[in-house]
């Protein structure tokens, strides 16, 4: 079976982010033929046009888009604020799209699955879409087979983080044995 290698980012910089261990869940169990490399977006700064003309794209953004250029795909593991993303990961989204004429390379066509964790009981649905116009916006392939939404997600993971709840697990690889076929 060949391999497919996808980048897996966490929308959240909080040291007990549950989107962060449900990230670390999927590394863990992502199947045969997957698998799955985090990036991240902490030491990206806030989007300032003044700052990308001046000094450029910076670094922490440079290397997510090469890490995602160079991938079969995307997971994004998203939280829920305020029924969308949380501005933090959205806002390093719109620094990876910069500049445009970039977007192609990066993300042109490329498979992007989304999941999501949070504690109340609708488990990032809203974020979750919330981040369809944006991947059409940068011209990417989503992956829409099996929805994972966790909710109640600070009882699905034990005080280290590792996920316990073996319904969920079994969700997660459903969902990652799908959005690999869909890669192909
Ligand atoms: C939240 N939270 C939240 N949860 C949810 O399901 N729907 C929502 O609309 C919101 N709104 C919201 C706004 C703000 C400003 C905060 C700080 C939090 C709760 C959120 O899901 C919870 O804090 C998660 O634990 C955040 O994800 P991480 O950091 O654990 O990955």
């Amino acid at each position: 079976m060949s391999v497919s290698r996808i980048v897996g980012v966490a929308g959240s910089l909080r040291r007990g982010s549950l989107n962060a261990a449900l990230l670390r869940a999927a590394i863990e169990l992502a199947p045969e033929g997957l698998e799955i490399e985090p990036g991240s977006i902490r030491d990206i700064p806030l989007y300032d046009g003044d700052l990308e003309s001046s000094t450029g794209i910076p670094d922490a953004v440079s290397r997510l888009k090469d890490q995602i250029a160079a991938a079969d795909g995307w997971l994004i593991v998203t939280p829920e604020y305020n029924n969308s993303m949380p501005g933090v990961f959205k806002n390093a989204v719109d620094w990876l799209s910069r500049p445009s004429g970039d977007n192609v390379r990066v993300f042109g066509g490329k498979p992007v699955a989304v999941i999501g964790a949070s504690p109340g009981g609708f488990g990032t649905i809203m974020s979750q879409a919330a981040w369809l116009p944006v991947l059409r916006s940068l011209g990417m392939r989503p992956w829409f087979g099996s929805p994972l939404h966790v909710s109640r997600a600070h009882k699905a993971f034990d005080e280290e983080g590792r996920l316990v709840d073996p319904s969920v697990q079994e969700r997660l690889v459903r969902f990652l044995e799908g959005f690999r076929e869909f890669i192909g």
